[in-house]
């Protein structure tokens, strides 16, 4: 499927089948999500995925029960990681130059607070991006999600403070059917 089919074709699916996606087709997935584009590529994220029934259970609740939580196949779990100079340190490791390296650490250290985790929760809607569309690319089908609660899903999956849930991706086949677009018209948009 060609980019722009998939960008039209792609919407947020209400209800999947239960049917479960191939591990090498998830594999496949996970490879478009983590080559995302990140600022300074720090790749700030970690993607809890959640594919047990009894996990899934006991996240809807917090999720206002959506259907999408206990019928996809695979829960992603978008979460910001505030730890940003563990990252910058794995970029070093992996030949980042050293001058970069400098520059990263200092652009980390002046963010502070909520800012840190603000900026990091922006790079995770990148890979988010990836994650709807490259879903539809191969296949499947996707729903972006902010309708739950953070500190619930942090407590349910044993998270550590710095791994902060910032938005859900559940995958599988949909069994519900696409509605119209809804969109503001390009005069509005670009200007
Ligand atoms: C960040 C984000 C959060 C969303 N949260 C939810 C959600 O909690 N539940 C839901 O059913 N849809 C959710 N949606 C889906 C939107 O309602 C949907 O993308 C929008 O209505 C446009 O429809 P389409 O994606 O089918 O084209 C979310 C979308 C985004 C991008």
């Amino acid at each position: 499927m060609e980019f722009p089919q998939v960008v039209m074709q792609r919407y947020a699916t209400k209800t999947f089948d239960g049917k479960k996606v191939p591990q090498e087709k998830f594999a496949q997935l996970q490879e478009l999500i983590r080559n995302a584009a990140s600022s300074y590529n720090i790749q700030p994220w970690r993607i809890k995925v959640v594919t047990d029934d009894a996990t899934k259970k006991a996240l809807a609740p917090h999720a206002w029960n959506q259907p999408q939580i206990t019928t996809c196949s695979h829960l992603l779990v978008f979460c910001a990681d505030t730890e940003l100079e563990d990252n910058i340190d794995m970029l070093a490791k992996a030949g980042a130059p050293e001058q970069y390296v400098a520059a990263m650490h200092g652009f980390a250290e002046g963010l502070t607070g909520e800012r840190r985790l603000a900026w990091a929760q922006r790079q995770v809607y990148l890979a988010l991006g990836n994650a709807i569309n490259g879903a539809k690319a191969l296949g499947l089908d996707s729903c972006p999600m902010e309708g739950f609660s953070p500190e619930e899903f942090a407590k349910v999956l044993k998270l550590p403070a710095n791994i902060v849930p910032t938005t859900l991706c559940p995958i599988g086949y949909a069994s519900d059917a696409p509605k119209p677009k809804v969109r503001f018209p390009k005069e509005h948009v670009f200007f």
